[in-house]
Formats: C-alpha cells, sequence, structure tokens
C-alpha cells in the first residue's frame, strides 16, 4: 500500500484500482487501527467511512448500498456515505474520510495525528 503525505493534517494511502471496485459494493480497508468502508457508487464517485455502525458495530463495507447511502447488514438503519449521519428515525454517525481518484488509482485521507507522524 503506496502512502504519500499532503500538507501537515492529511496522509493519502493508495486503496485499490478505480477500474476493480464493484460499484455499489464495499471494500474495507486498514491502514495504522484505521478500518474503513470504501464504495464506489453508481454515480462513479468514491465515498469511504468508518467501517463500523454505531449502534452495535455492523461491518459497512457488508452492506447494501443504495444512491449515497449504505444500509448496515446488521439492522438495517441507513446511513449518508458524504456526511456519515444515521437517517431519521435512527441517530448517530460515522467518521468520513477523504478520497480522491488519480492514474487510475483511488486514495483514502488519513489525518495524521502526533503519535502516527512519529
Ligand atoms: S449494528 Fe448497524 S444497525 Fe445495528
Amino acid at each position: 500500500m503506496g502512502v504519500t503525505q499532503e500538507r501537515e493534517s492529511i496522509v493519502w494511502v493508495w486503496a485499490a484500482l478505480y477500474a476493480e471496485l464493484p460499484v455499489n459494493t464495499g471494500k474495507t480497508v486498514r491502514y495504522q487501527g484505521d478500518e474503513v468502508a470504501l464504495f464506489r457508487l453508481g454515480s462513479g464517485s468514491v465515498k469511504a467511512v468508518q467501517n463500523r455502525c454505531p449502534h452495535k458495530d455492523g461491518v459497512l463495507a457488508e452492506g447494501i448500498v443504495c444512491d449515497e447511502h449504505v444500509f448496515c447488514p446488521m439492522h438495517d438503519r441507513r446511513i449518508n456515505l458524504s456526511s456519515g449521519l444515521v437517517q431519521a428515525p435512527d441517530t448517530g454517525c460515522v467518521r468520513t474520510y477523504a478520497t480522491k481518484i488519480q492514474d487510475g488509482a483511488v486514495y483514502i485521507g488519513f489525518p495524521m495525528s502526533a503519535e502516527k507522524a512519529g
């Protein structure tokens, strides 16, 4: 997994080849203790969120994607993949991560804490 540091606060981590990401199917990406669910949406955009549902830790990369949302596979809570917010009537949120597509590859932007920076 390649790592590129941009500015001081984000580390861009190579996550997948864009062409090899199935549409509307999650992929789990791990980097230094963070576990992220990466999705290529039908619109062509790529979204990344914390991989664990705030309700009872359902694995969001295994959820069903519809438009800009993923449905948790455990109890079907619907989470917006742009904001990370659980949709009403349920409540909660998951962390969102920046993504970029560059030279056919998908990168996830991980916040770089002082301890990770070494
Ligand atoms: S664990 Fe996700 S809805 Fe319950």
